[in-house]
Order: C-alpha cells, then structure tokens, then sequence
C-alpha cells in the first residue's frame, strides 16, 4: 500500500526515484509524485494521477536537478485519486515536502487543532496533516527538523513510514517508522530508502530495516544515525540482502503474473531445498526443532491470514489435523484482530502472509503475543515486519513476487505447510516413519510434477476463450480441493473482474444450484482423493442442471471425463500436495480470460500487493 523510495548521493536523483517507483508500483498506483531539493535551495514537487509513466510524462520539461529527493506511488486511503491527494505534500511555508504509507487515525483532530492555528489545507489526505504539524511545531519551537518530527510523531496515531526534505537543507531526508516498512539502503557515499529493497538492490546489498518509532537522519558524507522518538540513539543493524537485479524483471514473459506462474517448478525446488533429508526420512522446517515443548504442549493452532494467505491456512488446517491431530482454527486477520480471542500460553498462533507487512496479521499477531500464545510466521519476504514480531518462523523462500495476483506464494506457503505438519507430526508422533518418508518423497517430486501442469498452458489458454465472455463462475471443490476452489475464484475476480464463488462442493445443493444454468459456468476441482465418488455426484448435480463445467481431474480419470465439458489433466499425488497441482491451472485460466479481456493483470485496479492499512 503506497510507496516510497527517497535517495542521496552522486547519481541522478530524479532517475533513481522514477526507476524506484517502478518497482515499487506494485503497492499502488492510483498516483506518483516526487520531491527534488535543488542545489539553489528549492523544493520543487511534481505529480500525476495514475501510472508512474504518467508522472514521467508529466516531468519530461521540468527542473530535474537535485541533491536528494524523496517520491511516493500511491494507494488511496484518504481521499480519492487525484493530483491534489497525490503525495508529497508541502508545509504551508513549502520549506518541507513528505511523502507518507500508513494511515493517521486521529488526524481529524490534529486538522481541527492545526486549522484553529491558521492552518490552511489543500487535500483530504491524513498526511498533510502530518506535514503541517511538523512544519508547526518547527516554527512553534524554533527547533531542527529532526526534533519537530519526533515530537510530530510522539503525537500520531496510527501506522506511519514518512521521508521528509527540507528546502534549506538540501543534503538530508529525514525518515521514520511504525508499522509500516521502511529499509535503507547504503551504498558508497550515497543513500536510499524505500517501502522494500527493490528500488535499490542494483546499486548496494547492505541495508537497515528500520524499527517501530526509529528516526534515520540520511545526511550526504555522514554515517547513517538512527534515533528514538525519545531521541535516544538506536543501534544500527547492518543487513546484506540475498535479492538479485533478475528476480525483479520479466524476464521475457509479457507480465510478472506469467512469470511467477511459470517460476514454479524453480521456487517450488527453492521452498524444499535442505527440508526434506535423508532420502525423505525426515523433514527440517526452522523453529520447530528449537521449540520442541511448544509443539508438544500445544492444545491448539490458530492460523491468521488474509486473502490468498488465507486460503493457504485453510489447507494449513486440514493438513495439521491429518498429520497432527491437533484441532486447528483458520481465522481472518481482520477479524481476529477485534474478536475478542481466547488464547493462552498453550496455543500456538501462525501467520501466514506473503509480504509480511500485511496490517490486519500483524496486529493479530501483537493481540496473541500480549496474550501469552506462542507465535510462529510463515513470510516470504526476507526482514519483512511479520518475521521480526513473531517468536520463531520461517520463510517460503520463493523469491519476490511482484504481480499483484499471488501465484507462486500460494504453492510455497502450501508447501511450507505441509512440511510443516510433516515435521511436528514426526516430533508428536502422529505419523508412523513410513507415512512421513512416504510424504517426505512425494514432496520432493513435486517441482518435475508441477513442470508436467505447466505443458497445460497451451490448452488452457484456448480453452480461455470459450470462456472469456461470462458474467459468473462457480469453482466446486471438497476437502482439500475447497480451498483450492476458493483461490481460483479469487484469482479469477481480482484479475479479470469477473464475480466468481467459490464453495463447498456438497453445500452447493443448499442454495447456489438454484445459480446453475447454460450461462453459468463450473469449474470443479476433482483430483482422485477420498472424496472423489462424492464429487461425481456434484459434476452429475450440475450437468442434471445444464450447467457447463471444466474439471481439473487426476491423469486417467474416465468417469468425469465423460460428464464435463472440459478435462484438465493433472498428475497423480497424494492428497495433501494435490492442492500445489490443482491450483496452477487455475492460476493460468485465470490469467489468460483476463489477458483475453485485455485487462492489466499485474497492477488489477483498485488493488496493492502489500496492504499495510485497514
Ligand atoms: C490475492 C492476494 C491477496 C493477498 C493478501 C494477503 O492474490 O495477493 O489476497 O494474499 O492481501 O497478503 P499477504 O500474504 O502479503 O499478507
């Protein structure tokens, strides 16, 4: 959700900026802009509605050249879309301009204040309102622009990461942290910050993520200085990033969503990679090991996600209580977070989130640690926020994922699961050693298996175009196959824009069939698992009702074949891991009736790949 790349040194500052917001346009583009701190002492901010591209345009005649400079793509929160609202923001006097990702929740008080003060007010963004405090507690308190944004900060509610420059000081960005990320990246007499690494992992691989309530005082020909909003200084903790310059691009395919769904069989390798040893015998995910009594006491998990991430935990649940016999719940972040919760010290919490940033898991996560519950996260990216609240974890390892639409995270976190219930089932003894040398091997062909779901691309994507032009989709799944329903429709709406459910196959009698007619396609996932004579029964129930179905079916399958309209093959595998295989299909019918309806698959509108608001 929104954001922010800002940068000091000998390069070409707007040109660092704008390749910057390029890789950060995955959090948001509803709007760009740029502040440049000029050598002649002036501020100048440009914006442009939409696309970075837009902005680009927009600069092509202006005054480029600065010292340093702060810019910002954005995702709207307050306020709607438009060049006003766009950041950054100036002071009233226009000495500071800040770019801001968070959100500030008793802004409207602070506006109520400021504007009594005289304050005037452009936009209806909560961070001018930032900007103008700042800039008034400067002038109030004579004080440098350090002290006027602690004192600003220690007056905020809400999630903040802010870059802040100064018109008289055009060697310094002033930055700040909570809740929401922010990274510095330092170089060889320059200095970058950003939301994530991206927009610098070209020019240097040593970096600070910086923590809640830290202050960075960037100064050109200064170390880096980190302070507390007490104005206690912070240790610096040096990083060295593992991200290369290829991961970030496209790498020949016409969009990052293809690309990610194509990665598979490589990130699928990289998630298994040192888990599963000794020829399959056993199964080494980090933090369980070292916290053994935890696992063993646990009386219960409680899984917290949002969207994708959510569907993940689901099968996080059936696969725990396959393995484990351990009662799992799945909640929704967002509503875990003001549910009240019961927990205690012998539940374990897990979340689950690609980015790590996500708001609504990190505040469950913050409501189960005050509430004594172990806390174990499942993140992608590396140093995110998740990682650094939770107790232990681990990581997916599937390298970055830029289309908004998650693809190859889904089948790491799913795959992450099951080694995961893999490797307690084997510390409780749940699962004999020949069950979980028997998994333990299966896991390990995977990455050829999902290589084999990839030839489908072809046929999939004519088979798109049967189906391009419908209004509703319903995705039909049992057991392990329900959540795997849920994720293709979701896929499939966030893309393409097409209202699509997904539900439990057997309770489509208990309503949605009353949906099913000839302009109602099903897509029903039905792999050869225990529950697939029952899933006969629902393909039958639709076909009875004329509705047209595709059916994601195991190699060989006869029965359905002779029900659907279309078959996708998959390979055959055990129950557990055929979630990884049934998705990808999905991932790609997905992708091309979007690409068939000529829509932006990996920047769908109204969306951001990390939300860290709300
Ligand atoms: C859907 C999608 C979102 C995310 C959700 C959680 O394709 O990407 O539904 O899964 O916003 O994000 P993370 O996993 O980063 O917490």
């Amino acid at each position: 959700m929104c954001g922010i790349v800002g940068y000091i040194g000998g390069g070409n500052v707007y040109d660092v900026l704008i390749k910057g917001l390029h890789r950060l346009e995955y959090r948001g583009y509803d709007s760009a802009g740029i502040a440049l701190v000029n050598p002649s002492g002036t501020l100048n901010v440009y914006k442009a509605m939409g696309k970075v591209s837009n902005l680009e345009n927009f600069c092509k005649d202006k005054n480029l050249d600065a010292l340093a400079g702060i810019a910002h793509t954005r995702w709207a929160t307050h306020g709607e879309p438009s060049d006003c609202n766009a950041h950054p923001h100036y002071s009233e006097d226009g000495n500071l301009a800040l770019v801001h990702n968070g959100t500030i929740e008793n802004y409207k008080l602070l506006k109520d204040a400021l504007t009594q003060h005289g304050c005037r007010f452009h936009s209806e963004t909560d961070t001018e309102v930032l900007v103008q405090l700042i800039e008034y507690i400067k002038v109030k308190n004579n004080c440098s622009l350090l002290d006027a944004v602690r004192e600003a900060l220690k007056q905020v509610v809400g999630a903040y990461a802010i870059a802040v420059v100064e018109k008289d000081h055009p060697n310094r960005i002033i930055a700040a942290r909570k809740s929401s990320p922010l990274v510095i990246g330092i170089g060889d007499d320059e200095m970058f910050l950003a939301s994530d690494a991206t927009p610098f992992v070209e020019y240097t691989k040593e970096c600070v993520y910086l923590k809640d309530e830290e202050v960075a005082i960037i100064e050109r020909g200064e170390p880096l200085k980190l302070v507390t909003l007490e104005n206690k200084e912070a240790k610096i903790d040096v990083t060295t990033l593992e991200l290369s310059i290829s991961q970030l691009e496209k790498g020949g395919y016409p969009h990052f969503m293809l690309k990610e769904i194509f990665e598979q069989t490589t990130t699928l390798k990289d998630c298994i990679r040192g888990r599963v040893v000794n020829g399959g015998k056993r199964i080494i995910i980090s933090g369980v090991d070292d916290n053994k009594e935890k696992f063993l006491a646990a009386k219960r998990i409680v899984i917290v996600a949002c969207g994708t991430s959510w569907h993940a935990a689901l099968l996080g649940k059936y696969l725990i209580q396959d393995m484990c016999r351990i009662p799992v719940e799945v909640e929704y972040a967002s509503e875990f977070r003001y549910s009240n919760p019961v927990l205690d010290d012998k539940d374990i919490v897990m979340a689950i989130s690609q980015s790590g940033e996500t708001a609504d898991t990190l505040a469950a996560i913050k409501i189960a640690k005050r509430m004594g519950a172990f806390v174990y996260g499942i993140s992608n990216v590396v140093g995110s926020s998740i990682p650094r609240e939770t107790d232990s974890g681990t990581y997916i390892h599937v390298g970055p994922e830029i289309g908004v639409a998650s693809t190859k995270a889904f089948t790491g976190q799913v795959m992450v699961l099951t080694m995961l219930a893999a490797a307690i089932a084997q510390l409780r003894g749940t699962m004999t050693q020949e069950q979980i040398t028997e998994i333990g091997k299966a896991i390990q062909k995977v990455p050829s298996l999902v290589e084999k779901v990839l030839r489908l691309n072809e046929k999939i994507e004519r088979l798109s175009l049967i189906y391009t032009y419908a209004h509703n989709f319903l995705y039909l799944g049992r057991g392990y196959s329900y959540p795997v329903a849920l994720e293709g429709a979701l896929k499939l709406k966030e893309i393409s824009y097409i209202h699509a459910e997904g539900y439990p196959a057997a309770e489509m009698k208990h309503g949605p069939i009353a949906l099913i007619d000839e302009e109602m396609p099903s897509v029903i996932i039905a792999p050869n698992d225990h529950l697939y004579e029952k899933i006969v029964n629902n393909v039958q129930q639709v076909k009875a009702r004329s509705g047209s179905i595709i059916a994601i079916v195991t190699e060989g399958d006869t029965t359905i074949r002779n029900i659907a309209d279309h078959v996708l093959e998959v390979p055959e595998v055990p129950e557990a891991l055929s979630p990884i295989v049934t998705s990808i299909p999905l991932q790609l019918l997905s992708y091309y009736i979007a690409i068939n309806k000529g829509k932006n698959v990996d920047m769908p509108r109204n969306l951001a790949k990390s939300v860290t608001v709300e």
